[in-house]
């Protein structure tokens, strides 16, 4: 068994941040989403890993993963020049493959429990291929799985206008080599990509035993501001109260005070996860709030916000439902209503 994981996506519902960070390198509980993933697929016993990027943000993604030996997997990197769809992803990482069977899970989902439970699924009964189910308030923004009274996956539709069930098609996905065979007999979609959704539903067509698994604890997909802030609380939250058994391979988000962390007449209120250097003086802090490496909060009140390495908060104000990008200079001279930030790396704002 070998896993892609897909990181080519641009992440345009995340600008500006995403010009200077890939989406799948925002931190998240102190830790890059895509390290979570990792876990998750090193938890469930794969080594051989193909990391899919694009030829913009690849080098970045590189740096930070390296070999993968930090994670005891072999790491392989497959460029996907153009953004041709999921489908297109696995037709690149064809020559990583070989006739395998794979993970394929999408390098922005986080889910609970991971990726053992699905592998084990797939183990068990050898279908052609086995998709994740999630139910979901507004399943017309997925792929959206149809079932007949079985449970058996009958038809699966990419982003349907007028969805049939309320299950959304998780970003983890298990698949013989056949899906290869059904990718080369796929068109592009409205949106000019190859669906993965599409390929499956030609599986389908072409006889072969598609199974699902229903998701029954959360599934984070972190494609805009507020998914990274829900991401950040419910990591944070579950770190907090139950370790490795309910988040499996999540247990390295960081909670808590880094040890070296200056620290005077301050309130923290829990789940924190505040990095090593950070300078905390007559704040407030918390609760649901990631810090990285270096960050000084002076005077003000931070809640419900990721500030990245090397930020700088002084003065009264309270940052709420913020994302602020690393070596961010936020200064308040007076009092001010809350503010609620979005800013990518190196910037700077003065309130009144
Ligand atoms: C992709 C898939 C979709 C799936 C979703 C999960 O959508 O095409 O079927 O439900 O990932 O995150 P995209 O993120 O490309 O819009």
């Amino acid at each position: 068994m070998k896993a892609i994981v897909l990181c080519a996506g641009k992440g345009t519902r995340l600008r500006p941040l995403t010009y200077s960070t890939p989406k799948h390198l925002i931190p998240v509980g102190n830790r890059e989403i895509l390290s979570y993933v990792l876990m998750q697929i090193a938890d469930a016993g794969i080594r051989d890993v193909g990391i899919i990027i694009s030829p913009d943000s690849g080098g970045r993604i590189r740096e930070c993963l390296g070999d993968g030996e930090q994670w005891g997997l072999s790491i392989s990197y497959i460029v996907q020049e153009v953004p041709g769809g999921l489908a297109h992803a696995v037709k690149v990482s064809r020559e990583f493959l070989g006739d395998s069977d794979f993970l394929m899970f999408l390098g922005d989902n986080l889910i609970e429990g991971g990726v053992a439970p699905l592998l084990a699924g797939f183990a068990a009964s050898r279908p052609h291929g086995l998709v994740l189910l999630r139910a979901v308030a507004d399943p017309r923004r997925f792929g959206v799985a149809e079932l007949d009274a079985q449970g058996r996956v009958v038809r699966l539709v990419e982003k349907p206008r007028e969805p049939k069930s309320n299950l959304a098609l998780v970003g983890a996905y298990v698949f013989t080599r056949d899906v290869h065979d059904a990718i080369d007999n796929i068109g592009p979609s409205w949106r000019g990509e190859l669906e993965i959704t599409d390929a499956i539903q030609k599986l389908l067509d072409m006889g072969k035993i598609v199974v699902s698994h229903e998701l029954k604890g959360w599934w984070l997909d972190t494609g805009t501001k507020d998914d990274i802030l829900e991401a950040n609380r419910v990591l944070l939250g579950s770190s907090a109260t139950d370790q490795r058994v309910a988040v499996a391979g999540l247990a390295a988000c960081q909670t808590g005070v880094a040890a070296d962390v200056s620290v005077e007449s301050c309130e923290i209120v829990d789940p924190v996860s505040i990095a090593r250097g950070c300078v905390l003086r007559d704040c407030c802090i918390g609760p649901n709030v990631s810090l990285g490496v270096g960050v000084t909060v002076e005077g003000a009140s931070v809640t419900n916000s990721i500030l990245m390495e090397g930020t700088q908060v002084t003065g009264p104000v309270v940052v709420e439902d913020s994302i602020v990008g690393s070596r961010s200079r936020i200064v308040a001279h007076g009092r001010s209503g809350p503010v609620k930030l979005f800013l990518d790396n190196d910037s700077s704002v003065e309130l009144g």
